[in-house]
């Protein structure tokens, strides 16, 4: 036994059912006239966490500042009155930044440059410690197809190497090295899961997900965070196919501890263990309290299920004390992990943001991703006569994105600041509007049109559509933005249009409009400094889509690692896509991994060290590797991710047409060429089985290699 268990077991020892239970109770920071019975419970020994937010979707209501002195005033009461002085931990949503608010993490994904998304996690990570949060709900691990998903903006899209990528880059963020330190919070990957699957993209709705597909594509991410070193995982609201998460043994124990290794703590989702009554698995709140935590369920988020009724579950014998205990164990440890023991307090101290601002810029750009540039019209002269128009001209708060719960709007600035600070030194001018409003805009867009070299528009979607319960229809911007595009274009001026979106957007009827696009998404607090650097050219464009943008919102599902049809006909990459649908082109408009720079790159031919190598060797750690050189022939230094696509084309089970298996983001300066390499081993080249064992197959695997998932650069080796 070690050092922690020992000091656990002697404090479980100790402790009475009341307590115990009282450790597995998560309730949130109260109204204003509730707190005194609020240390009341504490004082009695009855919470073992607080959930520091008010309401169930945080990130789209508005949060009071965190009072540091109200926490240390709980915590004090926890460690000096409580009858075993079991300090409590303190969780909040910090999800894509604290007061410096990072890209929401479908935009970081796009930046592929997961060294730097751990960097900027670890600044997060010291601002909110320093604001009493040990515990952050991050990171959100939801593998998702459905753009009309409102959620989808919180995860790294539609691959399972995209999503391990994250989950590992986010704990090692936020977690740092010594979880006792100052600056390192407690991760929780969530929402375990399946929650990405939601029928219809419609927010906690039922998600039929067969033992194949979770094992290949829902759990990778999970299985990475959990290597990382993840101490706890929320479970998710949703069922699979019958069965609810909560309470779900198979889910929630034997795959999560027994399969993927977990050993720290699971939290409920917001009122998970009291939904198991609507969803019709529990009579009342005694049967929904003692399913889930049989189930593997420790921690009860919000519906207070069981500080009501686990005592009384006990005390009747349905339930056997031991799996209180165990649950008890577990968070006692993580607490203990933490260091909370030894340093229950905040000592706030001043932070000083500029680097943290300066990286969340860095990282703001090679978040965004250009996706059109006809005739290289970007970057732009910083002379340029500019007509700035659109609603997001003027906006600061829906640059941040969803989930930013302690970012401040005002502190945020304008795109319209950022680009004058360029044109104005330099001779450049920009015509924008500064009332808000589009039939304001519109009446006035000639007037600046008539005067402009180019046309600048600063359009997309509003935070509130995206996130949590925010689940859309239509994935579109609104009409009269569209309407805004086919002014500017008709008027023959050149468009850019800079397209603010959380989501992936459908993009016909829309990108025919733009000369120029660059995806922005919601960056975050240097979203409009990022964005000013694109255009005039002092940053060159890198992103890549880690999601896949298509031309209708009816074509949804369109994923790239789709599997064959075995027909002729295949929507995605093109194979006699009439017969997908007859009135409609189904191609994506812009696939899986896309992403254009302003300078041009040639890929060399695949050099392949050894195209056969027998399944032992691979087994014992032998690696397929392909070089190639990478040849920036424009006029720009930049960076490019390589990636590297597998296909078996015979295997037990369908595999898709295209998986990523690895990538790089390489700088070239302009004018040179390097070497690239990128391999494959055992670890890539297999697949789940339905019973979750990995199996390699010997016989043939293609490999695409090139700039995005349509790549027809082709190699072939064999497994022998
Ligand atoms: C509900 C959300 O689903 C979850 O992501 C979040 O962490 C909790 N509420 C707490 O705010």
């Amino acid at each position: 036994m070690n050092n922690i268990d020992k000091r656990v077991e002697e404090i479980l020892a100790k402790m009475s059912l009341h307590e115990k239970i009282g450790q597995l109770n998560q309730p949130q920071t109260p109204l204003p006239e509730q707190t005194e019975k609020l240390k009341e419970m504490v004082r009695r020994g009855e919470i073992g966490s607080i959930l520091m937010a008010v309401g169930a979707t945080a990130g789209n209501d508005p949060q009071g500042d965190i009072s540091v002195d109200f926490y240390n005033e709980l915590q004090r009461i926890a460690v000096e009155e409580s009858p075993s002085g079991i300090p409590l931990i303190f969780g909040r949503d910090v999800i894509h930044g604290h007061r410096t608010v990072l890209p929401i993490p479908l935009g970081m994904a796009a930046s592929f440059n997961f060294d730097m998304i751990e960097k900027c996690y670890r600044d997060i990570a010291e601002e909110a410690m320093n604001d009493s949060i040990h515990w952050t709900f991050t990171p959100m691990l939801d593998l998702a197809r459905d753009p009309r998903w409102g959620r989808i903006i919180e995860g790294a899209g539609e691959d399972p190497l995209v999503g391990a990528s994250m989950a590992k880059a986010v704990v090692r963020g936020v977690q740092g090295d010594d979880l006792t330190a100052r600056d390192s919070m407690l991760a929780c990957a969530k929402h375990y899961v399946g929650y990405g699957a939601a029928e219809g993209g419609r927010d906690y709705h039922r998600a039929e997900i067969s033992d194949y597909t979770l094992y290949n594509y829902y759990l990778p991410a999970f299985h990475a965070a959990v290597k990382a070193g993840a101490k706890t995982v929320m479970s998710s609201f949703n069922e699979i196919s019958g069965e609810a998460v909560t309470s779900s043994r198979k889910y929630l124990t034997d795959i999560l501890r027994g399969y993927l290794g977990f050993d720290g703590f699971v939290v409920s989702d917001y009122g998970c263990v009291e939904q198991l009554i609507p969803q019709g698995l529990a009579d009342n709140r005694g049967d929904a309290s003692r399913m889930a935590l049989e189930a593997g369920l420790d921690m009860d988020m919000w519906d207070g299920c069981y500080h009501e009724s686990l005592e009384k579950e006990v005390e009747s014998g349905r339930l056997d004390i031991a799996v209180v205990d165990e649950a008890v164990r577990r968070v006692l440890r993580v607490k203990m992990m933490k260091g909370l023991f030894e340093h229950p307090y905040c000592d706030q101290h001043e932070i000083d943001r500029t680097e943290h601002l300066a990286r969340a810029r860095a990282l703001a750009r090679e978040s965004v991703v250009l996706l059109k540039n006809e005739g290289n019209l970007l970057p732009l002269r910083k002379d340029t006569k500019i007509a700035l128009i659109g609603p997001y001209v003027n906006e600061r708060r829906s640059l941040l994105g969803s989930w930013t719960v302690d970012g401040k709007a005002e502190e945020t600035p304008t795109l319209r600041e950022e680009m004058a600070k360029v044109a104005g030194p330099n001779g450049g001018q920009i015509l924008a509007s500064s009332a808000s409003g589009l039939s304001y805009e519109i009446a006035w867009m000639p007037y600046a049109l008539i005067g402009c070299d180019v046309a600048v528009l600063a359009i997309g979607e509003s935070w509130v559509v995206t996130g949590e319960n925010k689940a859309v229809s239509n994935i579109s911007i609104p009409e009269e933005q569209i309407a805004l595009l086919k002014r500017a274009k008709m008027s023959g001026k050149k468009v850019v249009a800079v397209l603010f979106c959380g989501r992936p957007i459908a993009l016909e009827g829309i990108a025919e409009y733009c000369d120029a696009i660059l995806y922005a998404w919601h960056t975050g607090s240097e979203a409009a400094g990022a964005v000013t650097d694109l255009l005039y050219g002092d940053a060159v464009p890198s992103g890549k889509l880690p999601v896949t943008m298509p031309r209708l919102a009816t074509h949804i599902p369109l994923y790239y690692n789709v599997t064959s049809s075995g027909r002729p006909v295949n929507c995605y990459y093109n194979q006699n896509a009439g017969n997908c649908y007859f009135d409609s082109i189904p191609t994506p408009y812009y696939p899986f991994g896309y992403g254009l720079s302003y300078t041009t790159f040639a890929y060399g031919d695949v050099r392949t060290e050894k195209d056969a190598i027998a399944l032992d060797a691979l087994k014992a750690g032998a690696r397929f590797s392909f070089t190639f050189s990478l040849r920036n022939t424009g006029e720009y230094d930049a960076k490019e991710t390589v990636q590297l696509y597998i296909h078996d084309p015979v295997a037990k089970m369908m595999r898709p047409l295209r998986e990523l298996k690895a990538f790089e983001k390489v700088f070239v300066p302009k004018g040179e060429a390097v070497d690239v390499t990128l391999s494959v081993g055992y670890d890539e080249l297999g697949y789940f089985l339905p019973d979750g064992s990995y199996t390699v197959e010997r016989g043939k695997i293609e490999i695409y290699i090139g700039e995005n998932c349509l790549t027809s650069q082709k190699a072939e080796i064999c497994i022998l």
